[in-house]
């Protein structure tokens, strides 16, 4: 061949690769709003940065009419980019060709890029649009699925894994998803299920539609299996990018520090009087976070999902933190089986990736009832317990109100070993409210006494309570708190706290791996 038709012949093969499933494919996928594989990378990464791998790669099934069948590429597109400067290995399924079902080829291209992505301890992107297993390939795309389901295992802690869901994931394939750290996805045109509405009806008889079972809306809300919901595809990949200027590329590197116009040591004067002073009354934590924290820049992770905590990401002097806080103004900030899964999810991760976590508590226990009892808070509970005590990354907790009973040594207390323990004047620890704990110590003495006596006694017995033990000042004569800060402080000491730890190393007895109560 001459040089002329080598070139030609590349280039046609090119062609041929970039057009995918065809134009009329290309069209019902734009008709359905949604991008194509190939334009949802290039959407995502920095303009120019996509290399694409394996661009020839083809099945070798020939069952079915298969082997006339073929798309180059297989229907994902492999490769690497870079996202806010920073290398990324990235797939994406590529719906236009039998809808992004997965054979034995299109699998070894994503384990491919998967193991690069470990080698080379960058982070992995995978985009799902796909109709599962590819039926006329039988176990070899079951196969397939397991390979990259035990990549997932592989890679996680080591290279942040993240998802985003933009159209149907179902069947066992949603499991590769489950396992990457986060999970995005797209509102009314991404689902996932293990099954599907029609075998649903023809076992349980229940009639449930794709939207409702496996939609954005009941994975952000209610099942807690999505991390961000999107509007369309463009915010997805405008939150992705925004995920990762948080992160670190791997387990090996931290994230560098960024020059930030916002003065660390700017007080906050609003902070003065933002805490009610009636304790039972609720205020918004996300204000006070917003309030600390670089330009008021706070990524919100399961935002829609038990609201009675926090999770999220921000910088702090240009530090990535990772900040967990009880929210008074959802069921007063109490801890239940949710929360505590969502934040020892989110605590865990900020641990295997060396993020400094910040723990804001108002909390006024553990929900009662017998759905929490039946549903087994006390094993969600102590997830994380478990989470908390097993982190090693710089850990701060700052108590702005209530810190009562277990929740208060759950919530990164000195004793499960957070580094710095703060508190503001007006924290009540206590073992439970004052209230309770007169009905319970007091009980004789009340007894004998009714009407106006009873009250008054009653009240005193609570002051007396509350001036005892409602203050932070016997925590911190225990050094149970390392200083009770005025609020208008919050973000300068928080700051230099978090460059006091900059360098700090715990090791651990050496295990195979903990035994969390899952
Ligand atoms: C091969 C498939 C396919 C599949 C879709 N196609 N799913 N080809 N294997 N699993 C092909 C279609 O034949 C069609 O080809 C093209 O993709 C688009 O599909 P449509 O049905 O026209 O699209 P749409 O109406 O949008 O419906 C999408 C869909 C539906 C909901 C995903 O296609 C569907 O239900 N597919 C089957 C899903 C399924 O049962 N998968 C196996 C699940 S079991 P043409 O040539 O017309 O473009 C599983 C186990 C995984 O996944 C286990 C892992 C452990």
């Amino acid at each position: 061949m001459t040089e002329c038709t080598n070139r030609t012949l590349l280039k046609e093969k090119i062609r041929l690769n970039e057009l995918g499933g065809g134009e009329s494919r290309i069209k019902r996928q734009h008709d359905q709003g949604k991008y194509t594989a190939r334009e949802r990378i290039e959407k995502l990464v920095d303009p120019g940065s996509f290399i694409e791998f394996d661009k020839f790669v083809t099945h070798r099934c020939n069952d079915f009419g298969m082997s006339e069948n073929k798309f180059l590429g297989d229907g994902v597109i492999t490769g690497i980019g870079k996202i806010n400067g920073k290398q990324v290995a990235l797939f994406s399924q590529d719906f236009t060709c039998w809808g992004g079902a997965l054979g034995a080829a299109f699998a070894k291209k994503i384990c491919k890029v998967m193991d690069f992505a470990l080698n080379n301890r960058i982070p992995v992107i995978g985009i799902n649009d796909s109709g599962g297993a590819r039926i006329q390939e039988g176990v070899d795309s079951l196969a397939g699925y397991a390979e990259i389901f035990y990549r997932n295992v592989k890679c996680s802690g080591v290279i942040p894994q993240i998802s985003l869901v933009m159209g149907p994931c179902a069947g066992g394939a949603v499991y590769s998803p489950a396992m990457t750290d986060f999970i995005f996805m797209v509102d009314q045109t991404s689902y996932m299920f293990v099954t599907g509405p029609e075998v649903i009806k023809t076992v349980t008889h229940e009639e449930v539609t794709k939207e409702e079972l496996g939609g954005a809306k009941t994975h952000n809300e209610k099942s807690g299996v999505a991390h961000f919901m999107c509007s369309d595809e463009d915010d997805c990949f405008e939150r992705t990018r925004e995920l990762l200027s948080f992160l670190p590329s791997s387990n090996f590197t931290k994230v560098n520090r960024e020059n930030t116009q916002d003065n660390v040591e700017r007080s906050n004067n609003k902070l003065k009087d933002f805490i009610p002073s009636n304790s039972k009354k609720p205020y918004d934590m996300k204000e006070l976070i917003l309030e600390i924290v670089d330009n008021k820049h706070f990524l919100e992770v399961q935002a829609g999902f038990a609201k009675n905590i926090l999770c999220g990401f921000s910088k702090m002097g240009g530090d990535s933190i990772g900040i967990i806080a009880n929210q008074p103004n959802n069921l007063a900030g109490v801890l239940d089986i949710d929360s505590s899964m969502k934040a020892a999810r989110f605590i865990r991760f900020c641990d295997a990736f060396e993020i400094p976590i910040l723990t804001l508590v108002d909390v006024p226990g553990f929900l009662p009832g017998t759905v929490q009892e039946f549903g087994g808070i006390i094993k969600h509970g102590s997830k994380l317990l478990y989470a908390f005590s097993e982190a090693t990354v710089p850990m701060i907790t700052l108590i702005t109100r209530k810190a009562y009973g277990g929740a208060y040594d759950v919530m990164a207390s000195k004793h499960i070993r957070s580094d710095i323990n703060l508190a503001y004047p007006n924290a009540e620890i206590a073992v439970m409210g004052a209230e309770g704990a007169v009905k319970i110590i007091f009980r004789n003495e009340l007894k004998g006494l009714d009407g106006d006596a009873f009250e008054v006694k009653k009240a005193e017995l609570i002051k007396d309570y509350e001036d005892k033990f409602n203050n932070p000042y016997k925590a911190a004569e225990l050094g149970y708190l390392d200083e009770i800060i005025f609020p208008e402080d919050t973000r300068k000491k928080i700051i230099q706290y978090l460059r006091s730890l900059e360098n700090k190393k715990v090791y651990r007895p050496k295990r195979k791996h903990g035994n969390i109560q899952l």
